[in-house]
């Protein structure tokens, strides 16, 4: 005998709910002008199976990068040109449920995108990290982009160099070194929503879980929205050190060195390659 489900309206869904208040507070720091930004939030089928009709496929959607590591997960994603701003007054418009085909080949609209929208044009940097990063953490489910100020800032006045830059942002808070001891990666410029960047970003994340796209923003990747969204809070908070400390017309006149960078790693139980203080 089957058995009716009553299905849940995905509005009280807690996935929707931190999506819907962390794009709000995302935009509301400024960091997430007009359309800017764009995240992806890997869903287990258990959690979307109380709110939706598996069976009820809205649209399907071609990809041009194919992704068979991904087939038949389920992904909250953010729709291409909406406003962070807005999400949380139009969510059913705003954001997406997908499923990715068992070919890898396409994904399929589930709920979301009411006005025959698209999912993020990121899309392929969002789903190839995600491929990388499950690679390393088999509990990792979000990848976050956004415009965050000073780290655009930054990237003007800082050489683009991987480990200078890690360095740096390590020497403007204690607390750095401790959230991203593996440091940061930095792509060289070039064009957005394109499966090249994609490619580059998804390798960047084999090393790193945050990745500079320079004169535009960055790539964060974690176990939960809270997570990435912390992680990049605390890039973006040592980038503002570092312009406020550059605009300063005396100078530096300390700076935290490397022995107490060591000491800390020590005191935190955290590796950070040798490369770094070579
Ligand atoms: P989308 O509106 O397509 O998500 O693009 C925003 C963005 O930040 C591009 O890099
Ligand atoms: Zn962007």
């Amino acid at each position: 005998m089957t058995q009716d489900i009553k299905q849940q309206d995905v509005l009280d869904a807690p996935f929707m709910k931190e999506m819907m208040n962390t794009t709000y507070d995302m935009w509301k720091l400024g960091w997430d002008e007009l359309n800017g930004g764009n995240i992806s939030y890997l869903l287990k089928e258990e959690e979307v199976r109380s709110y939706f009709d598996l069976n009820q496929v809205k649209r399907t959607i071609s990809l041009d990068f194919p992704v068979i590591e991904l087939a038949n997960q389920y992904f909250l994603v953010t729709g291409s040109g909406k406003f962070f701003r807005k999400i949380i007054e139009n969510p059913e418009e705003c954001l997406a449920v997908l499923r990715v085909t068992s070919d890898g080949e396409s994904v399929e609209l589930l709920w979301g995108l009411s006005d025959g929208g698209r999912p993020t044009s990121e899309l392929a940097s969002h789903f190839m990290s995600h491929i990388v990063r499950l690679k390393h953490d088999p509990n990792h489910r979000v990848i976050m982009h956004t415009h965050a100020t000073n780290l655009i800032a930054m990237t003007f006045t800082h050489e683009l160099d991987e480990v200078q830059f890690t360095r740096t942002l390590w020497q403007m808070c204690t607390e750095c070194l401790v959230v991203f001891p593996e440091g940061v990666g930095i792509l060289p410029w070039m064009v957005p929503g394109t499966s090249e960047i994609g490619k580059a970003t998804a390798e960047k994340m084999n090393e790193f879980r945050l990745a500079i796209w320079p004169h535009h923003g960055i790539f964060g990747a974690g176990e939960s929205i809270d997570q990435v969204f912390g992680l990049i809070e605390t890039v973006e908070k040592a980038a503002k050190v570092y312009n406020l400390v550059n605009a300063h017309p005396d100078g530096v006149k300390q700076v935290i060195t490397d022995q107490q960078l060591i000491d800390l790693a020590e005191a935190f139980h955290v590796n950070p390659p040798k490369k770094y203080f070579s």
